[in-house]
């Protein structure tokens, strides 16, 4: 189960979990984006299971997982990549720009892990990999929000990996710099460069780079991996 998974990191994961004979429940939370992605993937010649909600909904999230389970078996797999941002300095930061990035960033993490690890504890068997950020790791500046939210999800990650370790469950963090998604793409070139001369490796990531990433964290090969954070951004931030 993927969350954010019409996004551009999200669909590079889930096109990279289904060349690897996964069956992908896309968890989206807009009809109107969803729709149209479902139909480009399937031109594309992928077939993922598109379900709808909110990941800031704890109840919604309970009964996505029940449907999926019901339709298509266990899921054994969690990707937590579902993430906005809402960037301002501290001092112009509202109570409502805080929350919705808490919430969906971090708060929908516990939503989803919450309603998944029972079953999988039932199971003794999971991977769970949580989406962070460079940002998290390094903080930056108009991102109190976002970096304190991602810095929370792998605090989750290491938390909850010590309490699932030895029932057969992962759960990891990776923490991708800058990645040439639309969003990123989009900025004028000029920016982009700039960013790009703070990257050693000199260049971008590729969505399918960090969708590698997931394929190896979800794997059994991948067992002896829990609690860990995988930093891909070009060498931007080394700690
Ligand atoms: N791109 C980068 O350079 C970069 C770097 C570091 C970390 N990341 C992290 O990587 C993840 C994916 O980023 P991306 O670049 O692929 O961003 P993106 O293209 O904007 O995708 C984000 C996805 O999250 C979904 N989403 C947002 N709020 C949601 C909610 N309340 N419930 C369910 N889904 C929700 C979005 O759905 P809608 O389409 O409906 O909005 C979208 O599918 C994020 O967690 C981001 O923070 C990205």
């Amino acid at each position: 189960m993927v969350t954010g998974a019409n996004g551009g990191i999200g669909t590079a994961i889930c096109r990279a979990l289904a060349k690897e004979g996964y069956q992908v429940a896309a968890l989206c939370r807009c009809p109107s984006r969803a729709e149209p992605w479902l139909e480009q993937e399937k031109a594309q010649g992928y077939n993922p299971h598109l379900v709808i909600a909110d990941i800031k909904d704890q109840d919604g999230i309970f009964s996505a997982v029940s449907v999926v389970e019901a339709e298509l078996g266990a899921i054994n797999l969690v990707v937590n990549n579902a993430g906005i941002t809402r960037d301002k300095t501290l001092k112009r930061m509202q109570e409502d720009d805080w929350l919705e990035v808490i919430q969906t960033n971090l708060t929908g993490a516990y939503h989803l892990c919450r309603a998944v690890v029972p079953l999988m504890l039932e199971r003794q068997y999971g991977r769970i990999v949580n989406i962070s950020s460079i940002n998290g790791e390094k903080g930056q500046m108009g991102q109190t929000n976002y970096a304190a939210a991602k810095a929370g999800l792998h605090g989750l990650t290491m938390s909850l990996a010590q309490e699932v370790a030895s029932k057969g469950i992962t759960v990891n963090t990776i923490s991708p710099g800058y990645i040439a998604t639309d969003m990123v793409m989009a900025v004028p070139e000029e920016i982009r460069q700039s960013i790009i001369n703070q990257i050693p490796v000199g260049r971008l990531g590729e969505p399918s780079e960090i969708a590698r990433i997931v394929t190896f964290l979800a794997s059994p090969d991948a067992g002896f991996i829990t609690g860990s954070n995988l930093s891909a951004n070009g060498g931007q931030h080394m700690h």
